[in-house]
């Protein structure tokens, strides 16, 4: 019995015989010679089948089969330094288990609408391949970091009683009898309350947006990282944040570079992401708008995106911008003792235009103080009661962060928009497959 094989794995095996599993992605022929690219999902390899090596019925099938049939070859493994990956597969023997004809996805260019109707197969295609396996990489060094630094992994729910981010993003769900529910926008008020717990703690789940905005930037439903840290200050969460960034920077770079190859990404601009980070204030944030868009921004309103964008392309790490007025901020943010008008948050917005890929804040621990505040913005008291208890029993600073995990995908792949960092993208127009 040959030994069944991946793709990726193949360096174990030169000079050996293997089987291969997986789907044809390219075919050419010339006479008595098949050259199949074949992908098993682990990665692509170049598998030549010579008329006199194999049988038949397997030369025939293979001078039939379409893109994305799907087969299992045997074959010897060669180093080929010519061929893309390194290797190359003499076949032997095999089957065609599916002949395919007519694979919706071909080659030649097609339009984002098309292909987005045909997630479920352009997932098969190599610059997805290449984008969900970056994805994986940057969820695995998430979930490594955390743990390396003794955080614990506490998850949030999904459906809640009350708004974190403010009411306007809500999807209603009526199921609870009698009682309002909503899809979670942010984890972070459950996180707070396990950070109580656990004391260094980080959520990791789906959360969702009603946003009315068609950007490239937004998602419908996407996933958030949610670190939160018992007794941690703004500069606290700040460091955790660019520490985590550099930590999956590196290892993508480490894990995932042939990946980055398929994609053309300028690997050298995530080589210079290293610590420190530059740290500006809002104030200073808005002196470098007025100086590159003189009347662009409006000083008291939040960043928008040509001026986030301005920002992240005046630097090549990614900028981490702190205290904003608090009035463009949410409830739940502690505010400056040094000047009120400002909360203790930090936006980090990445390089290369791609706009806010954290927000985060040192949190609100008065009782007095965030009941006020929860007033002011009229939020309905009842639903917040319990995380009010976490001021009224032992209460301590404590500060944590969101991480998009799609923008965190676009920027580190470089794409143009983040529908392609989610497997099966939610935006308002879409909804299929
Ligand atoms: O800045 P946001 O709204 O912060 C929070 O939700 C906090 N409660 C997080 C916390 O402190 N625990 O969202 C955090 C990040 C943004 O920086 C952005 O990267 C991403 O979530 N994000 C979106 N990504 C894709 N589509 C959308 N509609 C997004 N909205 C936010
Ligand atoms: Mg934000």
């Amino acid at each position: 019995m040959t030994p069944i094989a991946t793709i990726e794995r193949l360096e174990q095996h030169v000079g050996q015989q293997v089987t291969l599993r997986g789907w044809i992605h390219h075919k050419s022929s010339k006479g008595k010679l098949h050259f199949v690219q074949m992908r098993d999902g682990t990665g692509y390899v170049q598998c030549v089948a010579f008329k006199g090596d194999v049988p038949d019925a397997l030369f025939d099938a293979l001078g039939h089969a379409g893109q994305e049939s799907s087969l299992i070859l045997t074959g010897f493994v060669k180093a080929e330094p010519r061929a893309p990956g390194g290797f190359e597969i003499s076949v032997k023997g095999g089957e065609v288990l599916q002949d395919v004809e007519g694979f919706p996805i071909t080659p030649k260019e097609h339009g984002p609408d098309f292909l987005l109707s045909q997630r479920h197969l352009w997932l098969r295609s190599k610059r997805q391949w290449a984008v969900m396996r970056i994805r994986d990489a940057i969820i695995t060094a998430i979930r490594r970091f955390y743990d390396e630094q003794g955080f614990i992994c506490v998850d949030s729910p999904i459906f809640t009683p009350a708004a974190c981010e403010g009411t306007s993003t809500l999807f209603e769900v009526d199921y609870f009898d009698g009682e309002k529910a909503y899809l979670t926008q942010s984890g972070q008020l459950y996180a707070e309350a396990t950070a109580m717990a656990f004391g260094k703690v980080y959520c990791f789940g789906p959360t969702f947006r009603a946003e009315k905005s068609k950007t490239r930037r937004h998602l419908t439903e996407f996933w958030m990282l949610e670190p939160e840290i018992a007794f941690a200050k703004l500069d606290d969460v700040m460091q955790n944040a660019e520490d985590m960034l550099c930590y999956v920077v590196k290892s993508v770079l480490e894990r995932r570079r042939a990946e980055l190859l398929v994609l053309e990404r300028d690997v050298s601009k995530l080589e210079s992401i290293v610590a420190p980070f530059p740290r500006i204030s809002y104030d200073e944030a808005h002196a470098i708008l007025e100086e590159a868009a003189p009347g662009q921004h409006a000083y008291g309103d939040d960043l928008g995106a040509p001026d986030e964008t301005i920002l992240s392309n005046k630097f090549d790490k990614p900028v981490m911008v702190h205290r904003y007025p608090h009035a463009v901020k949410a409830f739940y943010m502690k505010r400056d003792p040094s000047d009120p008008t400002k909360a203790l948050c930090v936006d980090v917005l990445g390089p290369e235009g791609v706009g806010e890929i954290i927000g985060g804040s040192q949190r609100e621990e008065d009782l007095e103080t965030l009941l006020a505040r929860i007033r002011e913005h009229k939020l309905p008291e009842e639903a917040f009661n319990w995380y009010l208890d976490l001021r009224r029993y032992g209460s301590v600073p404590h500060g944590g962060f969101g991480l998009g995990l799609e923008r965190t995908v676009g920027w580190i792949c470089g794409l143009e928009h983040v529908r392609e960092a989610s497997p099966f993208p939610r935006m308002m127009n879409r909804i299929y497959p």
